[in-house]
C-alpha cells in the first residue's frame, strides 16, 4: 500500500461510519396534539438525543387514513398523540407495531388498560373531557342564554353559533359523536347530531380550531376537548368553559408505532422518553392541559378537573374498533352532514 493509500483508507472508513451513524439518526413523527405541542416534543427530543426530527401535525383521523394509505410503503415511524379511538383501530387493522415499554411501571391504570386492549400497539399518553367553550362578550352581544348542557345547544337561539369539527377528520369530533350515541343511545344520539347540525355554521378539519375561532371573536360556542378551552382562556380570551350537566365523554389521547417504521430504534427511543416525566412535564410549557399518563408528571392547576366532572364510562373498545368507527362515521355522513342548514 503506497502512503496515500495508508492515509486514505482509514478517513474513507471512518466517514462511511459516520455517513451511516448520521443516516438512522433521525425519526419521522407523525403528531395529533396540538401544534406547539407537537412542535416542542421534536425540538426537545433533538436536544435530548441528538437525533433529527421530521413532524407533522394532522388531525387524529386524517393522520390515520395516511398511515392506512402508506402501509405498504410506511413513511412515518411514530404516531404521538390524538384521540385514541383511531390509534385502537389501526392497532385492529395492524397498522402499528407492539411494543411493551420498559417505562409502563410509571403510568396509570388507564394508559395501560389501552396498550392491554390492543395487543400494545399503542399506549395511553394524557387524558381529557370533552365539553365546549364560549365566547362571553359574543353571548352577551348577542343577547344569548349562558348553555350549561349539551341540550342547551339544540336551541333555535343558537342558530349559526355553533362550531365543530368534522368527525372523519377529528378525534374531537368522534369522541363527541361517540359520545353523544353512549349517553343518549344511538337514535337519540342521532336524532342530537341531526339538530345540532341545524346550528353549527362550520365543521372545521381541526378539533381545536372551534374554540381557537371563538376566542379570536369568530365564533361564539365551540364543541371541543375542556383543556383547549381552557387554554383559551388561560391566554385571556374571554372564554368560558363549560363540562356539560348531563355528563360527558372523554379520550385517551395516545400513542403508536408504526407497523414497518425505517427508523425502529429511534421509535422505541421516543416512546420511551415521551413517557417520561421530563418528556410529560414539558406539556405545562405550552398550556397544554391534559392529565398526563405517567404519575410523576406535574398537573396543572388550571387544568380541568377531572374529577369534578361527570364522565360517563366511554367504551373505547366498542368506539376505537374499526367496524363501529367506519359504521358511526358513514352514518353521520349519510344522514348529518347532507342535511340542509
Ligand atoms: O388540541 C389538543 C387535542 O385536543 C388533543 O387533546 C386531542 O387528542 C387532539 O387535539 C385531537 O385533535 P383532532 O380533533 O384535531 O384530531
Amino acid at each position: 500500500m503506497n502512503n496515500i493509500k495508508r492515509l486514505l483508507i482509514p478517513s474513507l472508513i471512518a466517514m462511511a461510519a459516520s455517513v451511516t451513524a448520521a443516516q438512522a439518526e433521525k425519526l419521522t413523527l407523525y403528531c395529533s396534539a396540538q401544534e406547539d405541542w407537537c412542535q416542542l416534543m421534536a425540538r426537545s427530543f433533538e436536544d435530548a438525543t441528538g437525533i433529527d426530527v421530521n413532524m407533522t401535525r394532522k388531525s387524529s383521523g386524517e393522520t390515520f387514513a395516511q398511515i392506512k394509505a402508506e402501509s405498504s410503503n410506511p413513511k412515518g415511524d411514530v404516531w404521538w398523540g390524538g384521540t385514541g379511538d383511531p390509534h385502537l383501530q389501526a392497532a385492529e387493522e395492524d397498522l402499528t407495531e407492539p411494543y411493551v415499554t420498559p417505562m409502563r411501571g410509571e403510568l396509570h391504570d388507564w394508559a395501560i388498560s389501552q396498550a392491554t386492549s390492543a395487543g400494545d400497539k399503542t399506549i395511553g399518553i394524557y387524558s381529557g373531557a370533552l365539553g365546549y367553550g364560549y365566547n362571553t362578550d359574543l353571548l352577551a352581544a348577542n343577547n344569548l342564554p349562558e348553555p350549561a348542557c349539551w341540550k342547551d345547544l339544540l336551541k333555535p337561539e343558537y342558530k349559526g353559533h355553533v362550531q365543530m369539527a368534522n368527525p372523519n377528520s377529528s378525534g374531537t369530533a368522534y369522541t363527541t359523536l361517540a359520545t353523544m350515541v353512549q349517553l343518549f343511545g344511538e337514535d337519540e344520539g342521532f336524532d342530537f347530531m341531526k339538530g345540532l347540525h341545524s346550528n353549527v355554521n362550520q365543521y372545521t378539519k381541526s378539533g381545536s380550531a372551534p374554540i381557537k375561532a371563538a376566542g379570536r371573536g369568530e365564533n361564539t360556542i365551540g364543541i371541543v376537548f375542556m383543556h383547549d378551552a381552557v387554554k383559551q382562556a388561560v391566554a385571556g380570551f374571554p372564554v368560558k368553559v363549560v363540562a356539560p350537566c348531563e355528563g360527558t365523554g372523554y379520550e385517551i389521547g395516545s400513542m403508536s408505532i408504526i407497523k414497518g417504521a425505517r427508523n425502529m430504534d429511534e421509535a422505541k427511543k421516543f416512546y420511551d422518553w415521551a413517557l417520561s416525566t421530563d418528556a410529560q412535564n414539558l406539556a405545562l410549557e405550552v398550556n397544554a392541559f391534559q392529565v398526563s399518563s405517567n404519575t410523576g408528571a406535574e398537573a396543572s392547576p388550571s387544568a380541568p378537573d377531572m374529577s369534578s366532572i361527570k364522565l360517563i364510562d366511554y367504551d373505547f373498545k366498542t368506539y376505537g374498533s374499526s367496524a363501529e368507527r367506519k359504521r358511526l362515521l358513514q352514518k353521520w355522513d349519510e344522514e348529518v352532514s347532507t342535511l340542509p342548514h
